[in-house]
């Protein structure tokens, strides 16, 4: 969707938002997946709810992007904006035990500043690619903890309410790779409380949980982490495994021969590709296991 050169345009920049016309969203997700379409940084979030009136009376459909680390994004000209929050110098801060961090900052490195200020319980999440934001929206975890434990409070613009709320952690339910956000709620700022730990200690459960991350996930090829969520009790990396199916491909969208929960775009993957492998897979898990295995990484179709 174009609307660089329509007269909303005017009225979104004069609100602070940054229009960046026909990005490809190959370059701003980590499968490298995905068509074009306008890309509008929010560099203000105050003015958000005049943004979201001014996209709405124009009938302009939008998504908020995050880091691009979990989505698999449709082939071609986009049908709507994508919103993204600027990431140069996120706010990052600590007052005792707890951290205030806005949305748009890396997880990699809250977890680091977080450690470096003896505040741990985030070790897990280490290697976790993606922004705070997207971190609380899934409830990211990893390595027996999860983002949610230590979240107190959100600030999000409400798209419900039209207004930019603050919740507190008895108001939302975080739960395995699912939370209770809208999916038009756009994450803003977290204040987390976090256990207090001496950065040592920190330091040598991140090297921990990061030589396991390098032993069992290919981590230097474009992916978007674990495709599938784990069903209860059931490992969905195990059963692609036992199946045969690490390499199978459709194109350049290949199972890992590393992790077979991680399907990584090998060169120029559509999403075509990536969602014909993911149906194939589907199915083949249905017939040997009697399982449906449900999509973790999120996916924007048109
Ligand atoms: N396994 C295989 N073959 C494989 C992959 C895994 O046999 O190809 C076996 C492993 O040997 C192990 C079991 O399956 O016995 C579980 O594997 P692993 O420890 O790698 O964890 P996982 O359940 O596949 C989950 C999360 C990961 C997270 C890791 C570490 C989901 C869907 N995945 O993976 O998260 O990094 O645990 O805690 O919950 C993600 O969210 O994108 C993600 C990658």
């Amino acid at each position: 969707m174009r609307i660089s050169d329509k007269p909303v345009a005017k009225r979104l920049e004069a609100l602070g938002v940054e229009i960046r016309p026909g990005v490809s969203l190959e370059e701003l997700t980590s499968l490298g997946i995905g068509g074009t379409t306008d890309q509008l940084l929010i560099r203000r979030y105050d003015t958000l709810p005049q943004v979201m009136r001014a996209l709405k009376n124009e009938g302009i459909p939008h998504k908020f992007l995050g880091g691009g680390t979990n989505v698999l994004v449709a082939d071609g000209e986009l049908p709507w904006v994508v919103l993204h929050l600027p990431t140069s110098q996120p706010g990052m801060r600590v007052e005792g035990t707890a951290a205030y961090v806005d949305a748009a900052a890396d997880l990699g490195g809250t977890v680091t500043f977080c450690a470096k200020r003896d505040l741990g319980g985030m070790e897990g999440l280490i290697g976790v690619p993606g922004t705070v934001g997207g971190a609380l929206r899934m409830n990211a975890g990893a390595y027996g903890m999860q983002i949610g434990s230590y979240v107190r409070e959100v600030k999000l613009y409400r798209a419900a309410e039209r207004k930019i709320e603050i919740l507190r952690h008895d108001q939302i339910s975080f739960e395995y790779r699912h939370t209770s956000f809208a999916p038009d709620d756009m994450m803003l700022a977290v204040k987390l409380e976090l256990p207090s730990k001496p950065f040592k200690e920190i330091l040598q459960g991140i090297r921990i949980c990061n030589e396991k991350r390098r032993s069992s996930q290919p981590l230097g090829q474009k992916s978007a982490g674990c495709i599938f969520k784990n069903p209860p009790g059931k490992s969905a990396g195990r059963m692609i495994d036992e199946l045969g199916l690490k390499g199978l491909n459709v194109g350049d969208a290949r199972i890992s021969d590393r992790h077979a929960n991680f399907f990584v775009n090998a060169g120029t993957a559509s999403a075509k590709d990536m969602l014909t492998l993911i149906g194939d897979v589907r199915e083949r898990v249905h017939k040997a296991f009697d399982v449906e295995l449900e999509h973790e990484v999120v996916v924007w179709n048109v």
